[in-house]
């Protein structure tokens, strides 16, 4: 059924359409959300279905407080503990045993669910507002740039959901850090919005295991091209000495020997990992919605969140 999308900042709203099993966009400080009841098959379909999304491709469930974590999940292991401790409510995503209330839908028909309390004031509030976890993948079409605004989501859902909570730009910019603690050892399944150095400082033992080429579907938001705008990017380090002058660059910060002109686009001129980050996934539907053909881009210093902007250039590039 085609809708009139509304882009509003009425909670009672998007809790309107929620209670009536629809899905909603809403902010998170991440990117922004595509919600529903997280407990109800048919409105994690509409979700799937609106997306585009493949059903091998597990949800994120959002609750408030870890009250409501604790309802979903069989298991809460001391470390994960530890981790919900010093970083919820935030950008980071724990994989846990699920309990019997979360539906196989949720999670592909896994045994572990992922779950997160996020930081925004507006999601947090609506998850308030509800006795259900919200289901929410990032809003974007299967295999496109997350939205980081409540114009990014309207763009390309539009019609397909009835309204969009904007909760104004998303200050982190960048997916959640997702750890899992499913089987196994713990280990960082997707770099996001807590930096490893962060989390190693909790648990210094925690393992990485980031996934390029796919490999299974556990983590499917780690396929090749995930975060993929339609322009080409490709690489400064890979260059090409002829460069031409109107090339479109993506330099992460200014430097005194950059070339000067107005193809170049820089995620913080300052070199801030944080400004940068929030920049990224805006600058690039910006090439998109400007119909260039190839940008150039400089990879970001490899720490602290800079490990995340160059796990999604490096998604992107992929074509
Ligand atoms: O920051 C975020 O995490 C955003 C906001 C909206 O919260 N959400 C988000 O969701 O990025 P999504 O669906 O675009 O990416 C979630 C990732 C996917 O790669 C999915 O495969 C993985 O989480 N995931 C979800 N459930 C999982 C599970 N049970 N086991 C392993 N990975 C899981
Ligand atoms: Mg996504």
């Amino acid at each position: 059924m085609p809708f009139q999308t509304e882009i509003g900042t009425q909670i009672s709203e998007a809790v309107k359409w929620l209670q009536q099993g629809q899905i909603v966009g809403i902010p998170t400080e991440t990117v922004y959300g595509l919600a529903g009841n997280g407990l109800d098959t048919q409105a994690v379909s509409r979700i799937f279905e609106a997306k585009n999304r493949p059903f091998f491709d597990p949800l994120i469930l959002h609750v408030a407080d870890l009250t409501s974590v604790y309802n979903c999940v069989r298991e809460f292991p001391e470390e994960a503990k530890k981790l919900a401790l010093a970083f919820w409510p935030g950008p980071l995503t724990l994989v846990l045993p699920k309990s019997d209330q979360v539906p196989d839908l949720v999670t592909a028909g896994s045994s572990a669910v992922a779950m997160r309390i996020p930081q925004h004031p507006m999601a947090l509030a609506l998850l308030r507002e509800l006795s259900y976890p919200l289901a929410a993948p990032s809003a974007n079409p299967f295999t496109y740039v997350s939205p980081t605004t409540a114009q990014h989501v309207y763009d390309q859902l539009q019609g397909k959901i009835p309204y969009i909570l904007d909760g104004g730009n998303a200050t982190i910019g960048l997916e959640s850090t997702i750890v899992s603690f499913a089987d196994g050892p713990a280990r960082v399944l997707r770099l996001g919005g807590i930096s490893l150095e962060a989390l190693w400082n909790v648990l210094p033992k925690l393992q990485v295991d980031i996934q390029f080429a796919p490999k299974g579907t556990e983590s499917p938001g780690q396929l090749d091209h995930h975060y993929a705008p339609r322009c080409a990017l490709i690489p400064l380090d890979s260059l090409t000495e002829n460069l031409d002058a109107q090339a479109n660059l993506l330099l992460f910060s200014q430097k005194s020997e950059d070339p000067t002109g107005s193809h170049i686009h820089y995620l913080s001129p300052q070199g801030d990992l944080n400004e940068a980050a929030a920049a990224l996934f805006s600058l690039l539907r910006s090439f998109d919605d400007r119909q260039l053909d190839r940008v150039y881009f400089e990879w970001a210093p490899q720490e602290g969140l800079g490990r995340a902007i160059n796990d999604r250039l490096s998604r992107a590039q992929k074509k």
